[in-house]
């Protein structure tokens, strides 16, 4: 298996599932591996030529917060927020737009973070599924709606597909069961728990309207 693939260990057997689940939704610490609008990001065509070696220290904005990296022109978001930022949430599974593994919103627009270049996002919010829960400890209604219909098998994509739902959720806050499968169709579970993925967001989904 590709080092990029990190599947998680099993969990301690005194771990329960939902706390376990409970900690990927809110930071993707606990495992270490849309249709409408992913596949090849604009973003992409809006890297310039050339960087000098001085303007590959860039601030990024992450989850509200001012983040300085070095960052190589050629490096994607994905690789940035991994490696550079230490916010390991985003995983990184096919590296090539396919799975939505590493979904993050870009200016509040779900992206493949591994095809989308650093430098193209200098001057937009990056938000990853860290910057989800609220600082107090809050859990996001998505997060909770997933907690409580324990949603996700081994979670290895649950990052990936809260954001997505986030994004889409932002556009169609009422979907059907129908519409939110086609809304998440760029994401992809290996576990194949589509049906309990797509429970546990249109109750988030409940949440949300009722916040
Ligand atoms: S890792 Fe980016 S889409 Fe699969
Ligand atoms: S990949 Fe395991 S729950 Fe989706």
């Amino acid at each position: 298996m590709s080092d990029k693939c990190e599947f998680p260990a099993k969990p301690a057997r005194n771990i329960s599932r939902r706390s376990f689940i409970r900690g990927v939704i809110i930071s993707g610490a606990a495992v270490s591996s849309t249709g409408y609008l992913f596949r090849t990001s604009p973003l992409l065509a809006a890297m310039p030529h050339r960087i000098g070696v001085s303007e590959r220290l860039i601030t990024l904005t992450v989850n509200g917060q001012q983040r300085r990296a070095d960052v190589n022109p050629q490096e994607t978001l994905a690789w940035t927020l991994r490696y550079k930022l230490g916010l390991t949430g985003t995983k990184l599974g096919c590296d090539r737009a396919e799975c939505g593994s590493c979904t993050v919103l870009v200016d509040d627009v779900p992206h493949y973070a591994c095809s989308v270049l650093t430098h193209t996002v200098r001057q937009r919010k990056v938000q990853t599924i860290e910057g989800l829960a609220n600082p107090n400890g809050t859990l996001h209604p998505l997060q909770q709606g997933i907690v409580d219909e324990q949603g996700f098998q081994c979670a290895f994509c649950a990052p990936g597909f809260i954001m997505s739902a986030v994004g889409f959720l932002k556009q169609n806050p009422n979907p059907t069961r129908n519409e939110l499968a086609q809304g998440l169709s760029g994401n992809l579970c290996r576990c194949q728990d589509y049906n309990k993925i797509l429970t546990s967001i249109m109750r988030g989904a409940e949440y949300m309207r009722r916040s």
